[in-house]
């Protein structure tokens, strides 16, 4: 049984559903815990519509949410004004963007993701696409590869990764998590404190993978198309390149004059939920609403 657990979840819910009987999109439904405790707050005629690029999450939050106010769409949030024109709905009260990947495609094997288990190296969170991370680790050049190690996974010993995956995938491809683990070592040395030293090399791959600075880049942009006046967009972020960018594209909405910042800094979980559930240590949100 796979468990995710929804970070800010009450406060979302507080800033966000500005109207009982609202429309929704949740843009990152996972395993649909934000969507649950948003649909028990709603009422009968509110719906929300579930956005997620990964089939399996999709299933398991209908499944868990049991709701026909939930309609889940396998796609991309950034194709969320086109999902929502092919239902003829114009604009919607409210969208929630909770970043990232969340723990249960991190604890499943299966899914590539995890530096504990081994697995296959795909991190795909739409597993119907082509490019995966084995993909990405056995074809793409050293250039490219220490670009997206230095900027996706900030890591000052980019170019040496590269270059021992080069060398190392010359006698054998790198087919598993732990292949890649172990290559990553040779030029970064041991694990000696808390956090692997492949760690950034991880993220930057998934990053790499699913496009995912491209379509964060792209979350304001997707507001203006489906937000009503007065209605609001919250976004949950996990690291600084995802926050500096919605930080960056928040501020340009809100020069506009057409939107406001309903909280001028980050809200951050409490010490008690950061102790109950560790992956909310780095998570800030910002929320943000048209006039
Ligand atoms: C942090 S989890 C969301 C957890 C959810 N809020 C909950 O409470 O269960 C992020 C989810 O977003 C999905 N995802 C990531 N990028 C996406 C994108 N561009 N479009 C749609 N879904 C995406 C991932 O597959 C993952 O299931």
């Amino acid at each position: 049984m796979w468990t995710h657990i929804p970070i800010l979840a009450p406060q979302i819910a507080d800033l966000l559903l500005v109207n009982p009987q609202g429309m929704y999109v949740d843009g990152t439904l996972g395993l649909g815990g934000h969507t649950k405790l948003f649909l028990s707050r709603l009422g009968p005629q509110a719906r929300i519509l579930g956005f997620d690029k990964d089939p399996n999450a999709l299933q398991m939050a209908q499944e868990r949410v049991k709701d026909p106010r939930l309609v889940a769409i396998h796609a991309s949030y950034v194709r969320a004004p086109q999902e929502l024109a092919a239902r003829h709905i114009s604009q919607v009260d409210g969208a929630l963007f909770d970043l990232g990947l969340s723990s249960y495609q991190v604890d499943d094997p299966a899914r590539g993701f995890s530096l504990v288990h081994n697995g296959p190296l795909d991190m795909r969170f739409d597993p119907t696409q082509p490019l995966s991370a084995k993909e990405i680790v056995n074809t793409w050049g050293l250039d490219e590869l220490t670009c997206i190690f230095k900027e996706y996974g900030e890591e000052h010993r980019a170019a040496q990764v590269a270059h021992a995956i080069l060398t190392a995938r010359h006698t054998q491809p790198l087919e598993t998590t732990f292949d890649l683990k172990r290559v990553a070592e040779t030029a970064l040395g041991p694990q000696r404190g808390r956090v692997h030293p492949a760690t950034q090399i991880f993220q930057a791959l998934r990053i790499a993978c699913n496009e995912e600075l491209t379509n964060v880049s792209r979350v304001a942009e997707v507001l203006t198309h489906i937000i009503k006046p007065g209605g609001r967009g919250a976004v949950l972020t996990f690291h600084s390149l995802e926050d500096r960018l919605i930080k960056n594209s928040f501020k340009a909405l809100a020069a506009s004059g057409q939107w406001r910042l309903v909280n001028k800094h980050t809200i951050v979980p409490s010490y008690e939920e950061i102790r109950q559930n560790s992956r909310a240590r780095s998570a800030k949100l910002r929320v943000i609403e048209r006039i």
